[in-house]
């Protein structure tokens, strides 16, 4: 559900927003609540190690992939719709000496480009709230995991009805915010596309930091001209009142994040 906004639309300017210059002053190397400790935590807890092939839906700038890579020895393959992005995360891995182990392609997560169980594992930050059709990309996530492997998600959750008006627009969609859905439909999104929720972790003081340095960050480069050019093509008043209001559902406990872990059930053996 997308609202006035095609889904096509929705896309397009999620990607594009997560491209640019701005988002990258002002999040840093790693777009999702709790950074790249959280991208550790989540590998750990989906047991990654060498040998193991693993998909970054929605990579953004691939530097969870790169932590994979380099701190588990797994081959990585990111996926994200944004081709500066992905151009950006081929040049990162090669500049990091991780090129042999690490890829990142251009696709779509409602339609990856991916043959069937062709993954040990998948996982995806930050990125389901964004994709406008979640039944069809959850069914994707599960299509590529191999019988027996594990999907980790982290992502935001609100409470059904919670957001104000303000954050339900397309700047709201960007935020993660608009469409972002509660910890129980993630887990029923996962279980109807046949993947069975194992484990599931609260991180809501993540996004509650998140929020406060992104406040923090866009206060800091208004006041400098040197932050101004890094932020130009922003409206900082405008970015300032969402992250206010991101800042009061957040505390208010309407809005929070969490992790889950799916595992995608093992054939039997036919007797
Ligand atoms: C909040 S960022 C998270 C990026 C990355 N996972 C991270 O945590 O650093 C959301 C990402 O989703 C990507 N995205 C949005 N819709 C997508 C889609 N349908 N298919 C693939 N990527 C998509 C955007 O381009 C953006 O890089």
């Amino acid at each position: 559900m997308t609202g006035p906004n095609p889904p096509e639309i929705v896309k397009a300017c999620c990607a594009t927003a997560y491209q640019s210059d701005a988002v990258t002053a002002i999040l840093g190397d790693s777009y999702h609540p709790g950074g790249l400790a959280l991208s550790q935590h989540l590998g750990r807890t989906l047991r990654l190690r060498p040998g193991m092939r693993v998909l970054d839906v929605a990579a953004g700038p691939g530097s969870t992939a790169l932590l994979f890579a380099a701190e588990f020895g797994c081959e990585v393959v990111g996926v994200d719709l944004g081709e500066r992005n992905t151009a950006r995360a081929r040049e990162a891995a090669r500049q990091a000496g991780l090129a042999d182990l690490v890829a990142f392609r251009v696709g779509d997560a409602e339609q990856l480009p991916f043959d069937d169980a062709s993954f040990d594992a998948v996982v995806c930050e930050c990125a389901l709230c964004t994709f406008p059709d979640k039944p069809t990309a959850a069914r994707e996530l599960a299509r590529v995991l191999r019988p027996g492997g594990r999907a980790g998600i982290t992502d935001i959750t609100v409470t059904p009805g919670a957001l104000p008006r303000e954050l339900t627009d397309l700047a709201g969609w960007i935020a993660c915010l608009a469409d972002a859905r509660s910890l129980e439909q993630y887990a029923d999104l996962l279980t109807a596309a046949g993947l069975q929720t194992t484990a599931i972790e609260r991180h809501d003081d993540a996004l509650r930091r998140m929020v406060e340095q992104i406040d923090a960050r866009l206060r800091a480069y208004r006041m400098t001209t040197r932050g101004a050019l890094a932020l130009s093509g922003v409206d900082t008043d405008r970015a300032l009142a969402l992250a206010a209001q991101a800042q009061r559902v957040v505390r208010d406990g309407a809005a929070g994040y969490a992790l889950l872990i799916a595992d995608k059930p093992a054939e039997t053996p036919k007797s």
